[in-house]
């Protein structure tokens, strides 16, 4: 067996690291967008919402059940607080792998008042118990709950108020359809584009009270990954750095020295990144090569893989996913200056 033993280049510190450790919770929450005006970006799916919200106020009913995915770190957090805002509804908050037992569930169900909002973020993790309570909750409002044991145990229906879920995922393809179809809509969310992500820096930026200029915007915005957390993030590194080392003044070159201290290359890139494809070059001479292999070999987790690195290396270009495995793209090969040697 291998034991997950990062190097010091990828410990908890990593700017593109899947989970938050509790201050960068914090961190986040205080830059997070609270209505959608302020919301940079998917323009599409904006659109779209805020008619569906409108519509929903004007009938004066609770808003149908809504589903958002894309990969981490895009704003679905984020858009489930807006529309709790927008609604002017309650919000309360759990996630898939924290619903253990159908009577938490019940719980919460039972508790919730016509309007309230239960945001149900990893919803692909749900077990299967969990989602079939969810199933006639979601539908007819009702909870069938199963009373006594053995041959006198009979079913009672308790009726609900109307409630709403909302459910985040980057899995979609994990969700089992009929918890899918129970959704009024489902919204995905897309990378970003540059010129939003330095809105996006900006915005926070000022949030934090911190001095930077259009070039260092568009430097952390053109290495973020299209990803606001990441944006975010890198921001908060670029302004340490500034401290510690410029007197708190960022400057293009601080920044640059910053991203350099943290291995993060043009394309946004970080040393696990390229350790993912140097592995898959270097040792599988560019693949085809399993996902359970490949993450075996680089010591990462493999849910990690498919839902950090991979969206990224397969929008830059540098991978692909084949009926036979994950496979090294010849521009990965050149980015890293490895003859290309692959058939
Ligand atoms: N469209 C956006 N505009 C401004 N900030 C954003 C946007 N989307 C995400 N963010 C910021 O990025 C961080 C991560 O967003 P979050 O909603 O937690 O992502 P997710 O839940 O999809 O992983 C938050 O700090 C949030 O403020
Ligand atoms: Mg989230």
């Amino acid at each position: 067996m291998i034991e997950s033993n990062a190097e010091p280049e990828l410990d908890e510190n990593r700017v593109i690291a899947g989970e938050s450790p509790e201050e960068e919770r914090r961190f986040e929450a205080s830059l997070r967008p609270k209505i959608l005006e302020e919301f940079i970006g998917q323009e599409g799916l904006k659109a779209n919402l805020s008619i569906f919200i409108e519509a929903a106020k004007k009938r004066g009913e609770s808003l149908d059940h809504v589903l958002l995915y894309g990969n981490p770190g895009l704003g679905k957090t984020t858009l489930a607080h807006i529309i709790a805002n927008e609604m002017g509804a309650k919000i309360r908050i759990t996630s898939g792998p924290a619903l253990e037992r159908v009577g938490d569930l019940a719980a919460i169900l039972s508790n919730l008042k016509t309007g309230d909002i239960l945001f149900i973020d990893e919803i692909h993790r749900l077990n299967k118990s969990i989602e079939e309570v969810l199933y006639p909750a979601m539908e007819d409002y009702a909870l069938d709950l199963v009373v006594g044991k053995g041959p006198s145990a009979r079913t009672l229906r308790l009726g609900l108020d109307k409630f709403t879920i909302i459910g985040a995922t980057t899995r979609l393809s994990l969700l089992s359809s009929p918890l899918r179809d129970r959704f009024g809509a489902t919204y995905q969310f897309d990378f970003y584009e540059d010129s939003e992500l330095a809105q996006i820096v900006n915005r926070s930026a000022g949030i934090l009270s911190v001095n930077i200029d259009n070039e260092t915007s568009k430097t952390i915005a053109a290495r973020c990954r299209k990803t606001p957390r990441i944006a975010n993030r890198l921001l908060k590194r670029v302004r340490d750095f500034a401290e510690v080392k410029n007197e708190g003044i960022i400057t293009l070159e601080s920044t640059h020295e910053a991203l350099r201290m943290l291995a993060v290359d043009q394309l946004g890139m970080d040393a696990a990144d390229r350790k993912i494809l140097r592995t898959l070059i270097e040792m599988f001479a560019g693949g085809p090569v399993g996902l359970s292999t490949l993450a075996a070999a680089t010591q990462e987790e493999m849910s990690t893989i498919e839902e950090i690195y991979e969206p990224f290396l397969l929008q830059l270009g540098f991978l692909e996913r084949t009926p036979r495995g994950r496979l090294a793209t010849r521009r990965a090969w050149e980015h890293l200056e490895i003859p290309f040697d692959n058939q």
